[in-house]
């Protein structure tokens, strides 16, 4: 009996086989990129190529496949089912078992697995005016896991889902095409099990463009040692317990580290910001400088009004710790630029926002009452990127919210050019200040009121 199945089962590969090997002429079984390359070569040198023909194959030998693969399942299963005679008999018959799970239905079951994910294009219409409609960008990838993310959701239970779409489209940025040996290394791990320790190189491709990231299936490890945050009386104004960060990834290995006299703490932006007894002086204590605004001068032209905010910056939260003193809630930007500033943020009881500058805001179109910005847009940034950047500030913030613009600076000669930004959208100016920064560089500073806009 399973001996006839098998010679059956050996029968039935043969003639896969020999109906797979017509396709490895059309580069179907090609490895690695050979995949995506052949398949677009498809579809760009060959647009006679009769891609409906081609599906039909491919289900016909998928459906060889699976018919195979159950044939010689039940035949293990009835087998198994036999195993005291089995044993009797010769030990010839076990071995062939195992042959059959080990050497026939694994490769099998892989192959088919393999198959399954060539995703070819789905044909709509008939006749000349075919369209070819493919999910996009699914074949540039190799790593199962990032096919498997990208391929878009159907919903379980009806036609379209919650969102009135018929699929989700899990979404990596396309500049993760630059980036492609680090994006499948990002996604190359163990389904269920721990993830390598590799933020920086989440954030290394985040910054890279590849913004944002998928979405992982392993374990984010913790700090091994990690301890309760300090209450909230307290942590506001305490440097944390440098237990609960994971360093393995900074130059520093403790907070002392990251103090500004020391020239290896790893980061350029904000030195000194994890120094505590620096931070509490900013906001709140006059300086010489008339760029300064402080906090209370700032609420005053509002008052009451600003309740919930934005902090677009680099920093370890203290704009928004001293503003929670005065009841507003503001959400800080931080990302991990050589020092632990989100966690950091965090720890402080504070609310980090974990962003680039390539993203849309996460945020509805007047809503904020307040955007503060400091140390992070400079001299540097190209002006086109800052349209956008203040276009989309503007769109956040509400009638009547502030636009607050701190210590923004640039060399002399362009600050013409930053100023006619900054005023392009007519802001009421409550401050407006100007201080030479050094010889060829001023800062700016203004505080600036979103118009209504009733259209
Ligand atoms: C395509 O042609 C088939 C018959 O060949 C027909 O049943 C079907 O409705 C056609 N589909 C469209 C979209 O015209
Ligand atoms: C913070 O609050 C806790 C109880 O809520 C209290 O025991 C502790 O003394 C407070 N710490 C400070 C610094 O006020
Ligand atoms: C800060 O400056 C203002 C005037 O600019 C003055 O009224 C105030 O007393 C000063 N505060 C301190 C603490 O020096
Ligand atoms: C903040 O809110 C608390 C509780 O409502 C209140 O006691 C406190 O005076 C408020 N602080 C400020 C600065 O408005």
């Amino acid at each position: 009996m399973g001996w006839i199945q098998i010679v059956l089962g050996g029968l039935v590969i043969f003639v896969s086989l020999c109906s797979l090997f017509r396709f490895y002429t059309a580069g179907f079984f090609l490895n690695n990129e050979d995949i995506c390359r052949q398949f677009y070569a498809v579809k760009e040198d060959y647009s006679s190529f009769d891609i409906r023909a081609l599906n039909a194959q491919i289900d016909d030998v998928l459906n060889q496949l699976d018919s195979l693969q159950s044939k010689l399942e039940l035949s293990v299963q009835t087998m198994e089912k036999n195993k005291v005679d089995l044993q009797k008999g010769t030990v010839s018959r076990l071995e062939h078992k195992r042959y059959l799970e080990e050497e026939v239905i694994r490769p099998l079951y892989q192959a088919h697995i393999a198959l399954r994910q060539i995703r070819l294009p789905s044909i709509e219409g008939n006749s000349t005016e075919e369209v070819v409609k493919e999910d996009p960008l699914i074949n540039t990838f190799i790593t199962e896991e990032i096919r498997k993310y990208i391929t878009p959701k159907t919903s379980r239970v009806s036609k379209t889902n919650f969102y009135g779409t018929e699929k989700i489209y899990n979404t990596i940025g396309h500049a993760c095409v630059l980036m492609k040996k680090e994006l499948q290394e990002y996604m190359d791990y163990d389904i269920g099990s721990y993830c390598r320790d590799d933020w920086n190189l989440a954030q290394k491709l985040m910054l890279g463009g590849c913004d944002p990231l998928p979405r992982r299936r392993c374990l984010t490890r913790a700090s091994k040692l990690y301890q309760r945050p300090y209450p909230i009386n307290e942590s506001l104004w305490k440097i944390p317990d440098g237990r609960n960060v994971r360093w393995s990834n900074y130059q520093c290995r403790n907070y002392e580290c990251l103090s500004s006299k020391n020239p290896k703490r790893g980061y350029i932006k904000c030195s000194g910001c994890f120094e505590m007894d620096k931070e509490k002086l900013k906001w709140v204590t006059n300086t010489s400088l008339p760029i300064d605004f402080l906090i209370k001068h700032v609420l005053k032209v509002k008052p009451g009004e600003i309740r919930i905010g934005l902090d677009f910056g680099v920093g370890t939260g203290t704009f928004a710790a001293r503003m929670r003193e005065e009841n507003v809630t503001i959400v800080s930007t931080a990302l991990n630029l050589g020092a632990p500033f989100s966690e950091t943020i965090a720890l402080r009881g504070l609310i980090p926002l974990y962003l680039t500058l390539n993203q849309r805001l996460p945020f509805f179109d007047n809503t904020m009452d307040m955007i503060h910005t400091t140390g992070i847009l400079d001299g540097w940034i190209d002006l086109q990127l800052l349209d956008f950047i203040l276009f989309d500030w503007d769109r956040i913030l509400r009638p009547g919210g502030l636009l607050w613009i701190d210590r923004f600076f640039c060399s002399r000669k362009d600050l013409d050019d930053f100023m006619y930004m900054f005023l392009q959208f007519r802001y009421k100016k409550h401050k407006w200040a100007i201080s030479p920064k050094s010889k060829d560089e001023v800062y700016l500073s203004a505080l600036l009121e979103k118009p209504p806009r009733s259209l």
